[in-house]
């Protein structure tokens, strides 16, 4: 199983030192444009391995996509990150054209491959990719919602002040502050709908917190978060990779499903070896479907200053 991560900022390598802990790719590729920039990170997280006991062979290149060659999955996250106050949508200038080079070279070597994108506005950037590559849909995945979600568990676990792991939750709907659909009526601990524990302005407090979870890290950091972001890319390409079929919510490309079409958005989809198996209907309470609408209509006006 061979990985090739775009960009080793922050996201990349902690997406690549992720992917290597958990010892089930036998390579991964880091790239980028800056000179010896992916080699040096390659071979600081490939001096971990005898410390951190992991067999994942971690190579760096300077823009040379030879190296990317047969990729089983390409992760995608150049392209500048945000700054505090910024909107993911604001990237969207100089992000569209790095990520429309890097897709393309991409395929030209790896013509098989799944892709995973991570850069900003996500969604936007997962319909370009569509868009440019041509790939079957259920090879272009973005990842959003499943870092969401894990945002959304770590402020449900603080409200329910229980353990993470008796927790259960989804975000869907697009990777934005406004646009994020918190599914609170899913929501269980331990298969108890946590609205039989918190008061609906403890869960409203919950959502919005969650819904501003990124920029509240970014303007503790001055920069977007990379620990949860490059962790949630993990459990995604390992659940390709081992054909896990585990249920994350990601950006896939709708044909009618929740009623929307020709865009990409985050959905409940099953993911194994063939990328995106099947998009998951769930019911969705009156709130969540009208919010869902909405947010569709965000990400369209997004899409909607693309030069496609
Ligand atoms: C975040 C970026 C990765 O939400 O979109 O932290």
């Amino acid at each position: 199983m061979k990985v090739t991560v775009v960009g080793a900022g922050a996201v990349g390598a902690s997406c690549a030192e992720y992917i290597a802990i958990k010892n089930f790719a036998s390579e991964v590729v880091i790239l980028d444009i800056k000179e010896g920039y992916a080699e040096g990170k390659a071979m600081d997280l490939m001096q971990c391995a005898s410390l951190n006991g992991f067999d994942t062979k971690i190579t760096g290149s300077t823009n040379d996509y030879s190296k990317t060659a047969n990729s089983d999955i390409c992760v995608i996250t150049s392209g500048i990150p945000r700054k505090p106050g910024m909107t993911r949508e604001e990237l969207i200038g100089i992000n569209a054209g790095i990520v429309k080079t890097v897709s393309t070279s991409l395929v030209e070597h790896s013509p098989n491959t799944i892709i995973i994108v991570v850069s900003n506005p996500m969604d936007t950037m997962t319909y370009l990719v569509h868009k440019t590559t041509g790939l079957p849909k259920h090879r272009i995945i973005g990842m959003g919602g499943a870092l969401d979600s894990a945002r959304f568990k770590y402020r449900l676990a603080e409200a329910l002040e229980a353990p993470i792991s008796d927790v259960d939750g989804m975000v869907i709907g697009g990777h934005s502050d406004k646009g994020m659909v918190p599914l609170t009526s899913h929501a269980t601990r331990n298969s108890i709908k946590v609205s039989e524990f918190l008061s609906e302005e403890r869960l409203n407090q919950v959502k919005e917190d969650t819904k501003v979870g990124g920029a509240t890290l970014t303007k503790l950091l001055g920069t977007s978060a990379w620990y949860a972001p490059g962790a949630a890319v993990s459990g995604l390409v390992q659940a390709i990779a081992c054909d896990q079929k585990k249920i994350f919510p990601c950006s896939a490309l709708l044909d009618g499903e929740y009623g929307l079409n020709d865009l990409c958005i985050g959905v409940p989809v099953i993911l194994g070896r063939k990328g995106i198996e099947k998009i998951v209907d769930v019911p969705l309470s009156a709130a969540e479907k009208a919010h869902m609408v909405e947010s569709a209509e965000g990400v369209k006006k997004t899409n909607g200053l693309l030069e496609l």
